[in-house]
């Protein structure tokens, strides 16, 4: 595996490739690798013949009182599950080469970064926006492959592809899930052991949410205030958002027609966790 952080010697060794005809998969992180990641790094093995993982923890994407300076890293661990994975090339460039002192450009996905994340989170999936099409014009890669775990973000990555005729076929997999159902996350790892039995009212709110449509509730008011009283009623939580809407445009309707996104963020304490799941009619 070659290990690179300049963005010259990236675009260089991705155009060598391109020019003996290989396809390349890109796969962007922000490293502290879990098996959600590796996933993806193996599904991108399966869709070409060359992968390049970046890992990058954008600044761009982070708030001022969000948790930047904290963010887990290990950069070791990263380099050689990567390796392990098949991966040809990991790219760990520097912020100062990624964002130059000068920068100020920016792509903003208006509708779909409106609710949900974006509300709670004002400027990060422009900062996500901004950072993926850089990536995608350094590595100029084929395909890129992004988690359903981040729904919103998916769907900002790929509108902006859409909009801005970007020649990336978008790639989505599953969300990768802890034995008791808690969506594998890099902050997973901030949860103290009670926090970390707190943390699994997410997937036991996406449980409830779909057994109540199972079952032929269709009022959207109903189930949202019965996974705030489940999720309240674990220790130390707090619903920040709890959305029930339309997986494409991502607009609340106050009738639930499905297939329908159920998208929350919860803190335990002071982290801040997400999932989702698309609910079907049965
Ligand atoms: P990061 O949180 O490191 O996630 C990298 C990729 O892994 C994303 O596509 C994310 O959706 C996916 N992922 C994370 N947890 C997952 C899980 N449990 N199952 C499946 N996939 C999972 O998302 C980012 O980084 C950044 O915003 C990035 C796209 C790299 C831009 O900076």
């Amino acid at each position: 595996m070659i290990k690179i952080s300049d963005i010259t010697e990236m675009r260089r060794l991705a155009l060598s490739w391109r020019q003996k005809g290989l396809k390349t998969v890109l796969v962007p992180t922000m490293g502290f690798f879990h098996q959600g990641h590796l996933s993806l790094m193996d599904m991108a093995r399966s869709l070409g013949q060359k992968v390049v993982v970046s890992l990058f923890v954008n600044p761009a994407q982070f708030g001022p009182a969000e948790d930047l300076d904290k963010y887990p890293r290990d950069i070791e661990r990263d380099v050689r599950l990567a390796e392990q994975h098949g991966v040809d090339c990991i790219f760990i460039p520097d912020a100062s080469d990624i964002y130059n002192a000068q920068h100020q450009t920016w792509i903003e996905v208006t509708e779909v970064s409106r609710g949900l994340c974006g509300a709670s989170r004002p400027g990060h999936f422009r900062g996500v926006a901004t950072v993926v099409a850089k990536l995608f014009n350094i590595v100029q890669p084929d395909m890129a492959v992004f988690g359903e775990k981040d729904f919103q973000q998916l769907q900002v990555i790929r509108t902006m592809v859409r909009d801005l005729d970007i020649p990336v076929e978008i790639k989505s997999h599953p969300t990768v899930r802890e034995p008791d159902g808690l969506a594998m996350s890099s902050r997973n790892s901030y949860l103290s052991p009670e926090e970390r039995k707190t943390a699994v009212c997410l997937f036991r709110a996406i449980q409830l949410a779909r057994k109540m449509i199972a079952d032929g509730e269709r009022n959207r008011e109903t189930v949202v205030k019965r996974l705030y009283e489940l999720i309240h009623s674990y220790k130390d939580a707090k619903v920040d958002y709890i959305f029930l809407g339309d997986p494409e445009t991502l607009a609340e309707n106050s009738h639930i027609s499905p297939p329908a996104l159920l998208a929350l963020a919860v803190y335990v304490n002071r982290t801040r966790l997400i999932d989702n799941c698309i609910i079907s009619a049965d």
